[in-house]
């Protein structure tokens, strides 16, 4: 593999170098798009930005480009992380994150118009919205680069990047790892999309969920497909004692049109000290947060607890991302 040129010389971040990438002017749709090379590329990159954001805080790399941030669907992490990336890199913001009430979609305006208009504006658009599919009608609409936040319960890639770069940096790899999904596997996009990235490498996969919560059978497929070790289980017990990453999910009340249903399973989970406590010592405790009861506070200090760790990864991830997209890494 060629040996990529850091992104900055960190002792002298007043002149960052520049070097050319595969991610200039792309969409980042979903996780298909990603090979193991680029990934690394990617967790390269975002690596450094890590390492500038500890010593300096910010640099000027992407001074007079434009982000506009369209959140149609409610979110803090996925948007304030976009936003600190931008700022972080010099860039500034458009932010569209109050809800699609106070844009014009709420006068009947399209989102491909949308799109063609905010793109007059901004350099990049990042798009969450609740409808399938729609980050690629975004991107056909648009002629700057689109970024998937999430469509519907269809795929969240950079959340999938950011998890693969916090496994990595917590476990020290990717291969040779058990990874078990805990939760509501069915309409937890940031599960889909990590299990399709996860196939990429020599991993066990081990999914937890009720009944009604089971991985869709368009994944399962794919993992069947893969040849992966793959087991379903309703039982977390089943699986603690051997697992290297515990991916714990929200049950996702929005994506119900039953509610009595969501009342049966909402709190089918809780990982506490007591389960903690038949974990191995060398382990990680992951999720894409919010939680609403599914993790106990109380491992919270846990030293094997990586979820607010996890989060802050994806802010360097995204500026890796926004930075790659926009030539500038
Ligand atoms: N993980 C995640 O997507 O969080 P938000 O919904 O807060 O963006």
């Amino acid at each position: 593999m060629e040996k990529l040129k850091p992104l900055f010389n960190l002792d002298d971040l007043k002149a960052p170098v520049l070097s050319g990438n595969g991610l200039t002017g792309k969409d980042i749709l979903s996780v298909g798009q990603f090979d193991k090379y680029t990934l690394d590329y990617i967790f390269t990159r975002a690596k450094e930005m890590q390492n500038m954001v500890e010593k300096v805080g910010g640099v000027d790399l992407l001074k007079g480009k434009v982000l506009a941030c369209m959140f149609y669907e409610p979110s803090t992490r996925t948007s304030s992380s976009f936003i600190a990336a931008m700022e972080r890199l010099g860039g500034s913001v458009i932010p569209i994150t109050q809800g699609v009430q106070f844009s014009s979609v709420s006068k009947g305006e399209t989102l491909a118009d949308s799109i063609k208009v905010l793109e007059q504006y901004a350099d990049v658009i990042v798009l969450r919205h609740p409808e399938i599919g729609s980050a690629q009608v975004a991107a056909d609409s648009a002629s700057v680069p689109v970024l998937n936040a999430g469509d519907g319960p269809g795929e969240h890639p950079t959340q999938a990047l950011l998890d693969l770069f916090t496994i990595k940096e917590e476990l020290g790899s990717l291969d040779g790892l058990t990874v078990s999904m805990v939760g509501d596997l069915r309409y937890g996009r940031t599960v889909h999309s990590l299990t399709k990235l996860l196939l990429k490498y020599n991993v066990k996969l081990r999914f937890v969920s009720p009944e009604i919560l089971r991985l869709p059978l368009t994944v399962m497929n794919q993992v069947i497909d893969a040849g992966v070790d793959v087991r379903e289980t309703h039982d977390v017990s089943d699986v603690i004692g051997n697992t290297d990453v515990l991916y714990v999910t929200r049950v996702q009340k929005e994506r119900f049109t039953d509610l009595q249903q969501y009342e049966e399973v909402k709190d089918f989970y809780v990982i506490t000290p007591e389960i903690m406590e038949k974990a191995k010592e060398k382990m990680v405790v992951m999720h894409p947060l919010p939680r609403v009861g599914e993790i106990d506070p109380a491992i919270d200090s846990d030293p094997r607890a990586a979820y607010f760790r996890q989060a802050r990864n994806g802010m360097y991830i995204r500026m890796a991302l926004l930075a790659g997209v926009l030539g500038r890494a």
